[in-house]
């Protein structure tokens, strides 16, 4: 006789511990293997987000260690444009905790609100992913996934989240990624280098540009091992949209097919630079060598110390939520706290977020 499953657990509710010291506000959201939370840090006194494995995927050990290496990454790296982790631990489960990131993924701007970025957008949120990938180079990972859901724009920054699937450069098996993202040597299982980072980046800027990924696989197909980036070129970013000459051939280029025709992050540094109106450019910085040979000319990085380019998005006075997930009744007091020193009600406390200029 075959028993049938136990559903699994809900999530926790308010109140309860989700790790030592850390009590849930709110569930943010269930991925595939994850559940987030909005937690209060009883140590820090501060609002922060915390990750675990769901339930139902806590007996794999492979994914319990995915989840310790990214939390071990996140607290090492110092990048502006990365999510820095306060700590992670085993015990009860495996958890890491995480800054909460204010603002909205770019997944949400573009999916809600259905809208484009304006080029000046779209350049400063490739300035600000050059810079972190460079960075993430630098160490010696790839990031291989980057797409807008692992993008958090506000505080006129576009943040880098999702370490999940970095690796070092080398060969992997076919399909890591997200499917419509994976460059074509991810899809079918190649060499892994930095030009597969270079393709994250164009698909992300091209579905910002246009609203459209490159690529669009009718979700049926999902299933299937069947990736049109395998047979064909991306259709120009020209034949969806007007804009300069460019910002068209960084995008186009960064989808070549075959990773070495793809420009290097110095390059496409280079490019979006010269889009930025004369007052918004970052001083010049001599290029300094990376382990893998990609260094933007106006980039500088260290282990531990980084020099980023001064470009800031632009400031709007709008209040978004912590994360896209949260729902009205999120927006909660933490515990002990007034109304007034609620950061996500107080008008004196309150962070000026970033929405970028969609049009
Ligand atoms: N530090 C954070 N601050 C705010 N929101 C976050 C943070 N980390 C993750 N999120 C939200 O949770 C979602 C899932 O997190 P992510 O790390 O990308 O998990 P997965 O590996 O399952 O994709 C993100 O798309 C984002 O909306
Ligand atoms: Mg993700």
């Amino acid at each position: 006789m075959s028993r049938t499953p136990s559903p699994e657990p809900p999530p926790l509710a308010a109140g309860a511990n989700v790790a030592p010291g850390y009590e849930v506000l709110a569930h943010l959201c269930r991925t595939g293997w994850l559940d987030l939370y909005d937690a209060w840090s009883q140590e820090r006194e501060c609002r922060c987000v915390v990750k675990v494995l769901r339930p139902a995927r806590r007996g794999e050990r492979r994914l319990r260690e995915r989840l310790l290496q990214e939390g071990h990454w996140l607290q090492t790296f110092t990048h502006p444009h990365l999510v820095r982790a306060y700590e992670s631990g085993e015990t009860p489960e495996p958890y890491v905790v995480l800054e909460t990131l204010t603002g909205a993924t770019l997944a949400h701007l573009l999916d809600r609100r259905r809208r484009r970025l304006a080029t000046d957008d779209l350049t400063l949120l490739g300035l600000h992913l050059c810079s972190v990938l460079h960075y993430l180079h630098g160490q010696g990972l790839l990031h291989l996934d980057i797409k807008p859901s692992n993008i958090v724009v506000g505080c006129r920054r576009a943040m880098v989240l999702d370490l999940s699937i970095a690796r070092p450069p080398g060969s992997a098996s076919p399909g890591i990624g997200s499917f419509c993202y994976l460059a074509p040597e991810q899809a079918r299982g190649g060499t892994l280098t930095p030009a597969t980072d270079v393709w994250g980046l164009g698909s992300t800027l091209y579905e910002a540009a246009t609203g459209d990924v490159p690529f669009d696989v009718p979700l049926d197909d999902t299933e299937t091992d069947r990736y049109p980036q395998l047979d064909e070129r991306a259709p120009s970013v020209s034949t969806r949209r007007r804009l300069p000459h460019t910002l068209t051939a960084a995008i186009d280029s960064c989808l070549a097919p075959e990773p070495g025709d793809r420009p290097s992050m110095a390059q496409v540094t280079a490019a979006l630079e010269g889009l930025l109106p004369y007052g918004r450019r970052g001083p010049p910085v001599d290029a300094s060598p990376t382990i893998m040979n990609h260094s933007p000319g106006s980039l500088r990085t260290t282990r531990h110390q980084t020099r980023v380019t001064e470009h800031e998005l632009p400031v709007t006075s709008h209040q978004l939520p912590v994360t896209n997930y949260q729902s009205p009744d999120t927006v909660r007091r933490v515990p002990g706290a007034s109304d007034a020193s609620d950061p996500a009600s107080s008008g004196r406390h309150r962070c000026l977020l970033t929405q970028l200029r969609l049009r």
